[in-house]
């Protein structure tokens, strides 16, 4: 049975959050010289000279109304990778616990687990890039903590199957951390219409991807109410910047642009799909639930060579285990796609 006292770290539950000069005091006052700030202005801008909320209370009051969560479901962090650091930080108790992971998958999930002396283990997708669910059930030992799952997954592209997640979710005792990044291009629902059901799910998204904020840093994770509590109460106090909130505020605003963006990227995506296999260079593209592509090629270090060499920048992931030979491309604009295509039906 999952037990969240059970699996956070001693420390973690025994600590106290840092408490800042705002959060002490309640009240109405209009001098501020409690925080050490510059009360004469800032040379960035207007407001900059204060401190941001710690508590992003509009922001994540807006977020949960467009997910249909409640705002104390809401993590937010200085990107995803923040609240990948901070779920190791908050379970994972160096040179003792480990985590579990599915390559090919996201490599922050190594380096978080390396950077915070947690033991890795590795239980590879099948060849259509599913979880073997059974063999991963196998693997997970009294030790393990988290268990990470890329939906869609990068760098293959897709969705991975929800029966495969709800066995893990019920046969798991630690966290089941389904990593959303993408899920803004597929079709399927996302994982937190399912918080209610599972005690034990942590679904990250971020703006970074469909939302074009990836400069801002700005990434969430959605949990049990006690799950987030935990994760606030570790977070760096001001760890989303002013100008970050702000501006993720306006965006939200305009949510209904995000769609046409997900449509054109969508549908340049589906063009590419059914385009780069005519290609001789390309043996075959795997099916997309993402904005970008895996594409299996003849030669890919000869061809992301080539690419370079024609100003185009692709990932090369062909070192990869399980992504032999394939590069993943991201969707471009309409132009870059039609210079990528180009690029590669000249390449000899
Ligand atoms: C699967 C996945 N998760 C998380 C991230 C990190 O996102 P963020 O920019 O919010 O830190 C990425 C970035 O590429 C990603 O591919």
């Amino acid at each position: 049975m999952f037990n969240l006292e059970n699996i956070v770290r001693p420390n973690v539950l025994k600590m106290k959050a840092y408490s800042s000069a705002r959060d002490e005091f309640k009240g109405a006052a209009s001098v501020f010289i409690d925080a050490n700030e510059n009360n004469l202005g800032s040379l960035a801008g207007e407001r900059y000279n204060r401190y941001p909320d710690p508590h992003q209370k509009k922001l994540k009051k807006k977020i949960a109304e467009i997910k249909g969560v409640k705002p104390s479901q809401v993590f937010l962090g200085n990107g995803s990778d923040e609240a990948i650091d901070l779920l190791f930080r908050m379970v994972c108790r160096p040179g003792q616990d480990s985590m579990l992971h599915l390559p090919p998958t996201y490599g922050m999930y190594e380096v978080s687990a390396n950077l915070n002396e947690v033991q890795l283990d590795a239980v590879q997708l099948t060849p259509e890039f599913q979880i073997p669910v059974l063999e991963v059930l196998r693997n997970v030992k009294d030790t393990t903590k988290l268990i990470f799952v890329c939906s869609p997954n990068n760098p293959t592209g897709n969705l991975i199957e929800a029966e495969s997640i709800e066995t893990l979710l019920d046969n798991f005792d630690g966290l089941v951390i389904v990593d959303e990044a993408y899920i803004d291009f597929a079709d399927e629902p996302s994982w937190t219409t399912r918080l209610a059901e599972y005690p034990n799910l942590v679904v990250l998204q971020t703006f970074s991807k469909a939302w074009g904020m990836a400069g801002l840093r700005l990434g969430m994770a959605f949990a049990s109410e006690e799950i987030i509590a935990l994760l606030d109460k570790i977070k760096p106090p001001y760890n989303i910047n002013e100008a970050t909130q702000e501006l993720a505020l306006k965006a939200l605003e305009q949510e209904e642009q995000l769609t046409y963006m997900i449509e054109e990227i969508v549908q340049e995506r589906e063009m590419l799909v059914q385009a780069l296999p005519t290609l001789d260079a390309v043996e075959k593209v795997y099916p997309s639930d993402a904005n970008f592509l895996l594409v299996k090629v003849k030669e890919a270090n000869r061809l992301y060579t080539y690419l370079l060499e024609q100003g185009i920048v692709v990932r090369n992931r062909s070192s990869l285990p399980g992504c032999e030979g394939c590069l993943r491309i991201s969707i471009g604009t309409v132009d870059e796609n039609q210079q990528l295509f180009q690029a590669i039906s000249n390449f000899k």
